[in-house]
């Protein structure tokens, strides 16, 4: 693959999501002619200018849609613990049968996969920071299995079909990702924080907010996939994608409050189960074969979403949505 995109034909399955709706602009900037493949169950197909939209769900293809491509980025799949656990069978379909079925369309047409894994394949880590090698700590019978577990079947799988059939594949394991454009209500922290913060309404901190987690802006994020699809030398192995800068998810919700010159308050409510307690990657292979590393500080990178929530917030209060 050339280092550049232009003129290259990108298919972005779950393109329509939260980290989608940032790259896929990123490769239409690049030159790129990018097709969106989404079933928008968690996402909207609305403002992807410039791309085409197929509707699809990625676990029901037995083609790539609108036909031969360059490289396919695998977004699809529920993110938010909330959207994840509401209907668990659907999303260990969408990231094992969804990942299989995407994967045997790209190898079809001899494209490269890049696949959107997750620090989740590292469970409640006993080693840290996170490194590529860790095997992780992870819970089969917890309400996070499916997507964790999910997500380390469909590394597996893709590893095999390196192997075996030659797939050309690249895995990022893609830690907490947060920026403008983030869906509200999906239980995530920092959206959560910053739209109680907003009207002046408590922030509630599970398990006191003694976790620690390791914030990365959505443009250094698609800087990331980007370059990770371009290196040969990241060819079927895993690379950690994040902000190595960790804090308390206490320290995070004090700087929402900050930053948004809100009068909120800190309220203590249980601890969600099977929630990992410290999540911090190790991105010296990032480092290495990438040259990548954020560059968006988490108070800067904050601002950012909070002035696009205040945006919204405005918008749906004068009729839209948000
Ligand atoms: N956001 C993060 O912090 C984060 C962290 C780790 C990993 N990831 C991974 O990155 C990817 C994108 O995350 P996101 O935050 O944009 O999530 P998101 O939920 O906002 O977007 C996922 C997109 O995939 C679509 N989708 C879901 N199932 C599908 C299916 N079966 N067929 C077609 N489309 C389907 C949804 O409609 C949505 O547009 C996911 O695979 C997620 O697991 C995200």
């Amino acid at each position: 693959m050339t280092s550049t995109w232009s003129g290259l034909r990108v298919v972005v399955a779950g393109g329509a999501g939260f980290i989608g709706r940032s790259l896929v602009p990123a490769l239409l900037a690049a030159g790129a002619r990018v097709r969106v493949v989404d079933d928008l169950s968690t996402g909207q197909a609305a403002g992807l200018d410039g791309a085409e939209i197929v509707v699809a769900d990625i676990a029901a293809l037995t083609e790539l849609p609108g036909g031969a491509a360059d490289v396919v980025f695998n977004l699809a799949c529920p993110a938010s613990p909330r959207a994840y656990q509401a209907d668990p069978v659907r999303t260990w379909r969408s990231s094992v049968l969804g990942t299989h079925a995407l994967a045997l369309a790209a190898l079809a047409v001899g494209a490269r996969l890049v696949q959107a894994s997750t620090s989740e394949v590292y469970g409640d880590p006993d080693v840290h920071p996170q490194v590529e090698s860790y095997a992780g700590n992870v819970a089969l019978q917890g309400p996070r299995a499916c997507y964790d577990e999910g997500k380390r079947a469909a590394e597996v799988l893709l590893y095999d079909l390196g192997r075996t059939q030659g797939l050309d594949v690249r895995v990022a394991r893609i830690f907490n990702t947060y920026g403008p454009g983030m869906a509200t209500g999906d239980g995530r922290a920092l959206p959560e924080f910053i739209e109680a913060a907003l009207v002046d309404a408590p922030l509630r901190l599970e398990g006191s907010g003694r976790q620690t987690r390791s914030f990365c802006h959505v443009d250094d994020m698609v800087r990331g996939l980007m370059a990770l699809a371009a290196c040969e030398a990241a060819r079927g192995i895993p690379v950690n994608l994040g902000n190595p800068d960790e804090r308390t998810i206490r320290a995070a919700a004090e700087a929402v409050i900050r930053l948004s010159g809100s009068r909120s308050v800190l309220i203590d409510v249980p601890a969600a189960r099977d929630d990992p307690r410290r999540r911090c990657p190790d991105i010296s292979r990032a480092k290495a074969l990438l040259g990548w590393e954020p560059e968006v500080g988490f108070e800067a990178g904050l601002a950012t979403m909070i002035a696009d929530l205040t945006a919204r917030k405005r918008h749906a209060g004068a009729g839209g949505s948000l």
